[in-house]
C-alpha cells in the first residue's frame, strides 16, 4: 500500500513538471489531490489498513498531499505568468510600440536672446530692473525732455487708455526716471540697470514693425562717468554678444533724453562686413541708440547734473535675433505659429 502511494506520488510530480496551461493544471488537479483525486481517496483508505499500518502510512500520504498542494500552487503561479506574458506577446498591445513623446514646450526665440542679453550684463554688474508696461505721457515723454509739442512725438505714437495722461510705453527709457527715483535715494547712489520689456506702438503692423516688441534699456549713473565709458562698455558688450573680430561703430544721432547721442552698428553678422542682402550692402547692422543722459533727465531723476553724470542705451532683442537667425519678417514674433516658434 505505501509503495503504491510513493509510485503514486512520483507520477504526480513527473506529470506536474509536464503541465503548461491553466486547464491542463485543473485536469491534474482533479486527478490527484480533488476531492475524487487518486491521493485523496488513498488517503481515504487509510482506515482499511491493519491497524500497526495506519499511522505511518496516514502521515506518510498526508505529507504527500501537502507537497503536491504546495507544488500545484507554485506551478499555477508560474503558469499565470506564462499565459500572460503570452497574451501580451501576442494581443493587440504593441509592447514595443514607441511611446508617444511628452511635449516639452522651449523658450522663445526672443526670450532665448533676452536671457544672452542679460547674462552679458549681469557679468558687467548691471542688475535688471522691471519697469511698468503703462506708463504715464508725463514719464514716457515729458520727464525724458520731450514736451507735447516736439516733433519727436511723431516718431512714438502709442496707444491711450480711456484715462487722461495714461498710455503704453513707447520705449523703455521711462524706466530711466523711475530706476533713478526708486533706487537713487534722493540722488545720491550710483546706478547700474537693464530694464527689459514690452514696448508699444501705434504703427502699420508690416515686416519690419509691428505694434509691440521688447526692448532693453541700460542706465549707468555714477560720477565721473564719461562717453568713453559708454563707448567701452557698448563695445565690450557688442564683443561678447557678437564676438570677439566684430568691429563696431558709433555714428552721431539725436535723442532728446541723451546729449551727445549715438547710434551703434556692428559689422554685419551674417557676411562678416562684406555687403549682403541682410545688410543692405553696407556691411553694417544697427544695433542700438545710446548717449549720455540729459541734464534735464537727470534732474527730472533727482540727481544733481553738476555732480553726477551716466549713459544710457536701449536695444531691440527682436531685431538682434533677426538678424542672427536670418529672420526676414518681425511679424512671426507675436503670431504665436508653432510652425515658426518650433525651429528655435
Ligand atoms: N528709447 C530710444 C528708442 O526707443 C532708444 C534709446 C535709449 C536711445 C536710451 C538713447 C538712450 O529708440
Amino acid at each position: 500500500m505505501l509503495e503504491k502511494l510513493e509510485a503514486l506520488y512520483q507520477q504526480a510530480s513527473q506529470e506536474l513538471d509536464g503541465v503548461n496551461t491553466s486547464e491542463a493544471l485543473k485536469e491534474w488537479e482533479r486527478a490527484y489531490i480533488g476531492r475524487k483525486g487518486a491521493v485523496t481517496l488513498m488517503l481515504r483508505q487509510t482506515g482499511q489498513l491493519p491497524p500497526e499500518q495506519r499511522a505511518d502510512f496516514g502521515r506518510r500520504a498526508n505529507e504527500i498531499k501537502r507537497l503536491l498542494t504546495e507544488a500545484f500552487a507554485a506551478r499555477e503561479a508560474l503558469i499565470r505568468e506564462q499565459e500572460l506574458a503570452r497574451s501580451m506577446e501576442e494581443g493587440q498591445i504593441d509592447v514595443t510600440l514607441p511611446g508617444r513623446p511628452v511635449l516639452t514646450g522651449g523658450l522663445h526665440p526672443a526670450t532665448q536672446t533676452l536671457r544672452e542679453i542679460y547674462a552679458i550684463w549681469a557679468e558687467m554688474g548691471f542688475q535688471v530692473y522691471r519697469s511698468r508696461d503703462v506708463e504715464t505721457d508725463e514719464v514716457n515723454f515729458e520727464l525724458l525732455n520731450i514736451p507735447p509739442h516736439h516733433p519727436a512725438r511723431d516718431m512714438w505714437d502709442t496707444f491711450h487708455t480711456t484715462m487722461p495722461g495714461v498710455i503704453l510705453r513707447t520705449h523703455t527709457s521711462p524706466g530711466q526716471i523711475h530706476a533713478m527715483r526708486d533706487y537713487g535715494e534722493n540722488g545720491t547712489l550710483p546706478i547700474r540697470v537693464i530694464l527689459p520689456g514690452m514696448c508699444y506702438r501705434y504703427e502699420q503692423i508690416t515686416a519690419r514693425s509691428e505694434i509691440q516688441f521688447n526692448q532693453v534699456e541700460g542706465l549707468a549713473i555714477g560720477r565721473n562717468i564719461r562717453m568713453t565709458d559708454l563707448k567701452g562698455t557698448i563695445a565690450e558688450f557688442a564683443r561678447r554678444m557678437f564676438g570677439a573680430n566684430r568691429a563696431v561703430r558709433f555714428r552721431a544721432s539725436h535723442f532728446p533724453f541723451t546729449e551727445p547721442s549715438m547710434e551703434v552698428d556692428v559689422q554685419c553678422i551674417l557676411c562678416g562686413g562684406e555687403g549682403c542682402g541682410v545688410c543692405k550692402y553696407t556691411g553694417w547692422l544697427e544695433i542700438m541708440g545710446c548717449g549720455m543722459v540729459h541734464p534735464v533727465v537727470l534732474r527730472n531723476g533727482g540727481y544733481d547734473p553738476t555732480e553726477w553724470s551716466g549713459f544710457a542705451f536701449g536695444m531691440g532683442p527682436e531685431r538682434i535675433t533677426m538678424l542672427k537667425h536670418g529672420i526676414e519678417d518681425i511679424r512671426y514674433f507675436w503670431s504665436n505659429d508653432l510652425r515658426f516658434l518650433e525651429q528655435f
